[in-house]
């Protein structure tokens, strides 16, 4: 989910106002989701990268992640949707762990659409903490590793969406992408709407996908 700043320069605002517009859009995009049935959705919404931005940025980030899980929670756990987590979510605050930890609890049961959020994630840390985890227990393989990530308990990665104009994966569900269909589009995250995702699904339906085969 990229663009937020930019979406905010464009229009002379704070960026902490595109963060929240892009919130919205979250909201929004996550409704679609659930909607057209998906399997699963994972927003990349704070990389172990982004603790390099300044302190006030941050402080807003993790207080529109606190008011999107008091406001939409109800409504998660009323459409069947799971949510997860991938990344370490331990390194934040404990109010905002606390939060976190009952929203994960609150749709535990669920087994409709699941809503991955990518929280302190970084694809790099994820692989080598499964490789050590496979490496104690005996075995590590492509199979073995996979088995740790952290979405394990996720289907395979279909299709990969990068808003923005950016055209790179920054540490992103890099062992997972390894087959994945790539979506690329200018639009700055905050404008992102669920018809931009079903242009991606129309796109993504077109591909012809071989795994190496022919
Ligand atoms: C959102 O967009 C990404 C988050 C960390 C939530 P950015 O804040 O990276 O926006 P740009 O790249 O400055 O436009
Ligand atoms: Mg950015």
């Amino acid at each position: 989910m990229d663009g937020n700043g930019r979406w905010a320069r464009k229009r002379h605002l704070p960026r902490a106002v595109g963060h929240k517009r892009g919130v919205e859009a979250v909201r929004e995009v996550a409704r679609a989701a659930r909607d057209m049935g998906l399997e699963a959705l994972t927003l990349y919404a704070f990389s172990t990268e982004n603790w390099r931005r300044p302190e006030d940025e941050i402080g807003a980030l993790m207080g529109l992640l606190k008011s999107f899980i008091l406001s939409d929670l109800e409504e998660f756990a009323a459409n069947d949707v799971r949510l997860k987590v991938i990344g370490d979510y331990n390194a934040f605050s404990p109010d905002v762990v606390e939060l976190v930890k009952r929203a994960l609890a609150r749709t535990a049961g669920n087994s409709g659409t699941t809503l991955a959020v990518a929280l302190n994630y970084g694809s790099q840390a994820e692989i080598a903490r499964a490789a050590a985890k496979a490496a104690a227990k005996g075995s590590i393989t492509p199979a073995t590793i996979e088995a740790e990530l952290d979405t394990a308990d996720m289907p395979p990665l279909d299709l990969l969406i990068r808003t923005s104009g950016e055209v790179r994966l920054s540490n992103f569900l890099l062992w997972q992408a390894a087959y994945a269909e790539m979506w690329f589009t200018d639009v700055l995250w905050p404008d992102f709407t669920p018809a931009h995702l079903q242009q991606a699904l129309d796109a993504f339906a077109q591909r012809e996908r071989r795994y190496g085969g022919r």
